[in-house]
């Protein structure tokens, strides 16, 4: 991927289920390395059916989508796995951890199926896990941990295969507001670091807060789509490393 190709490029995108109207009508929209693009719209508008086709979950009907230079809508089962294992990191609503296994060793998944070595992985995600301040819960399973503590283990999931692109649904819809606004900060700072990120949410003002620019869906249909003027402007950037 160079500077100047788009790390997304939806392009004339249509879905429509089986037992509905279209969810998603002739959307095409760009987005450039190190934006940080909140998606927003009422429940139903499309939301997260835009962001599976950015995450190779599902298809268009019609239209193409490319990510960092990968054709999604023509990838097979095994090629869309390997795209979301090497170019995607998701976060979503309610975590999706393996309650099953530690803290740890639910951030050390997604590298052990690239086949990182189990040494580098568990290093990388030790250091990740450091930064995100949930290190002392290395050894805790998930269970335990509070809902925000929750997530940043799901965001150090996420960033785990140092993703070009991090997607979020509703990252702080089931968190508390101080928990959320945890997440929010996280948000910005791997914004400030350079981090591409997509968010969807109904939440204006986490939009406001961590979003360069802001594409409303109304009905499957962009209805605008706007920067966002001094916003995503981190006190601690650069915190995250990477
Ligand atoms: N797998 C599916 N099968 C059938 N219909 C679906 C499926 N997924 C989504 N839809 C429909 O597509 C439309 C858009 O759904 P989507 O989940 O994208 O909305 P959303 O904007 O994310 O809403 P919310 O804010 O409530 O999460 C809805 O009418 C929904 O019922
Ligand atoms: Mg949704």
């Amino acid at each position: 991927m160079t500077m100047t190709e788009p790390v997304i490029e939806l392009s004339g995108v249509h879905r429509r289920f089986a037992d509905g109207p279209a969810a998603l009508r002739d959307v095409s929209m760009s987005v450039r390395a190190g934006e940080a693009v909140a998606i927003l719209g009422p429940s139903g508008s499309g939301k997260s059916t835009m962001l599976n086709m950015i995450a190779g979950l599902d298809r268009p009907d019609s239209g193409t989508v490319t990510v960092a230079g990968v054709r999604v809508d023509t990838l097979g089962e095994a090629g869309a796995a390997r795209y979301r294992r090497d170019k995607v990191g998701m976060i979503f609503q309610f975590f999706n951890l393996l309650d099953d296994l530690t803290v740890l060793d639910n951030v050390v998944l997604p590298a052990e199926m690239t086949g990182v070595g189990r040494a580098e992985a568990r290093r990388r995600a030790t250091g990740l896990l450091d930064v995100l301040g949930i290190a002392r819960h290395a050894r805790a399973y998930p269970g335990r941990l509070s809902g925000g503590e929750r997530q940043r283990v799901a965001v150090a999931r996420a960033l785990m295969n140092r993703p070009p692109l991090l997607l979020a649904d509703e990252p702080t819809g089931a968190l508390d507001s101080e928990s959320g606004a945890e997440v929010e900060a996280l948000l910005r700072e791997l914004h400030a670091d350079g981090q591409s990120i997509v968010v969807v949410t109904h939440d204006e003002s986490l939009a406001a807060r961590c979003a360069t620019r802001v594409v409303r869906i109304v009905d499957g249909r962009i209805a605008s789509d706007t920067g966002v003027a001094d916003a995503a402007t981190p006190d601690g950037a650069g915190a995250v490393a990477r």
